[in-house]
């Protein structure tokens, strides 16, 4: 048998190499490389022709069975993240900063699905089970039937599930989950890697729902490889701010259901709180009319939201103005900061631009171009935009103003929080638009001209 040789791998995209070296050849990370024992010996390419494998069933598309009923939790926000509530025998990540509540969100979430008649196991490999506990019971739900276990050796939990088969299986967190199989240590993309698969694969065998906490990198990355995201069903991603209430759970991958959906919360004293119309609480806060404030309606999954855009622009003492952005692309603010002096001769040369999407939302949306070119006149003009009027549009590198999806809903979801008029590129399918009076613009001179009195 040949001798099992070290590989090494990169923690950012999960590349093996044959050789260290500083800099990941496919993902161009620095200092990511670390030696790995190998998953596993596996036969060779002669064992595999040498010998024959079993012949598999193969069946046609033509399905005549009903989809599987779908699980709720009484959590709207949370089902409809999921797409409609939890699939049996479905793998499920639920990845974010640590510290930001996945695992309140998770036990919340745990004790639904519990009163709702589910079998639930939740298994902490990060805190004990009397922390559990003490956590449950400041959620307000000591009560429930939601079973505790806090193991970190993957073989036991798997031995524990096997004998138990919940209707729901939630692992908190992937990253302190070890298997006696693989040489490396807990955390490590080998561990974390064969972990997942190991609950994926029990999943899909024993019909059993499994959900996976995975902490996130700095970069925004699960910790580990990439390759956990593709074995699993879903990916959702818990997001917000630390020093805002806000959270935001959004599918980035969904094999049962629309990615992109979001469900919001609001972090109180006693846990997450379901946030029903996130629009009003985003723009609850909003002082009199300011320069540099506008307010965007924008599409957020099947739900519309509304966010309001700040930007601030200064005169800047640096040789190199600031670009500072929260919420948004920074690429996406130089490509419109370039559109808007190339097309329409706006320069913001020797200004500091800072852009901030209040709220602690993320947006990246191309139909907010429009609003951040608004936001971003607005400050430099020092004009304020009207108090009652909205905007969307998405800004080609012609100056051009494209269509954007959803018109209609974003109009309505306007008129719904009294908003009156808006700004929208021409062409948009607008039907009714909820009574809203839309201004329509062709490119950005005649908005620029239209709004700001200017060419
Ligand atoms: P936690 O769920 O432990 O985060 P994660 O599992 O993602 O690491 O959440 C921890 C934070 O949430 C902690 O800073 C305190 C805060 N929190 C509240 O504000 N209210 C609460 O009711 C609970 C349980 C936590
Ligand atoms: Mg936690």
């Amino acid at each position: 048998m040949a001798k099992p040789v070290t590989q090494f791998v990169c923690s950012a995209c999960g590349a093996t190499h044959k050789k260290w070296s500083g800099r990941c050849d496919a993902c161009g990370e620095w200092n990511t490389i670390s030696e790995e024992a190998p998953l596993s010996a596996g036969p060779g390419k002669a064992a595999l022709g040498a010998a024959k494998g079993r012949r598999i069933g193969l069946s046609d598309l033509r399905t005549e069975e009903e989809p599987p009923p779908r699980k709720t939790s009484g959590i709207a926000e949370f089902d409809r993240v999921l797409g409609g509530g939890l699939v049996p025998a479905s793998a499920t990540l639920v990845g974010g900063d640590p510290g930001i509540g996945k695992s309140t969100l998770l036990l919340q979430a745990a004790a639904s699905f519990a009163r709702a008649g589910a079998k639930v196991i939740y298994v902490s490999g990060e805190e004990a089970t009397a922390q559990v506990r003490m956590r449950a019971q400041r959620l307000g739900l000591a009560d429930s039937a939601v079973m505790l276990g806090a193991e970190t050796n993957l073989r036991d939990i798997l031995t524990t599930l096997e004998a138990e088969t919940p209707d729901l299986a939630i692992i908190d967190s992937v990253q302190t989950m070890w298997l006696d199989t693989v040489e490396a240590a807990p955390g490590s993309v080998s561990q974390v890697r064969a972990s997942a698969h190991e609950l994926t694969s029990f999943a899909k065998r024993r019909g059993v729902a499994v959900m996976l906490v995975g902490h996130v990198t700095k970069e925004g990355q699960i910790a580990g490889p990439r390759v956990v995201e593709h074995m699993v069903d879903t990916v959702l991603y818990f997001e917000g701010e630390r020093g805002h209430q806000f959270r935001i759970l959004r599918s980035v991958k969904n094999r049962f259901g629309p990615a992109d959906e979001i469900g919001v919360f609001e972090m109180t004293g006693a846990g997450l709180a379901e946030v029903a119309n996130p629009s009003a609480l985003f723009l609850s806060d909003r002082e009199t009319p300011a320069p540099g404030a506008t307010v965007f309606a924008g599409i957020e999954g099947t739900r519309p939201v509304l966010v309001e855009i700040q930007a601030l622009v200064a005169p800047s003492s640096l040789s190199q103005p600031r670009r500072a952005v929260v919420g948004w692309d920074g690429g996406r603010l130089s490509m419109i900061l370039a559109v808007l002096e190339a097309r329409a001769g706006i320069s913001f040369a020797g200004l500091d631009v800072y852009l901030n999407i209040a709220g602690g939302i993320r947006i990246s949306e191309p139909a907010a171009d429009l609003a951040v070119a608004a936001a971003l006149l607005s400050a430099r003009e020092d004009v304020a935009l009207p108090h009652d009027c909205v905007v969307f549009g998405e800004l080609s590198l012609s100056g051009a103003l494209r269509p954007v999806s959803q018109a209609e809903n974003r109009l309505k979801e306007a008129a719904k929080l009294g908003f009156s008029s808006a700004i929208a590129p021409a062409g948009c399918k607008i039907g009714s638009g909820g009574g809203v009076r839309v201004q329509a613009m062709a490119d950005l001179p005649a908005f620029v001209g239209e709004v700001f009195g200017a060419g």
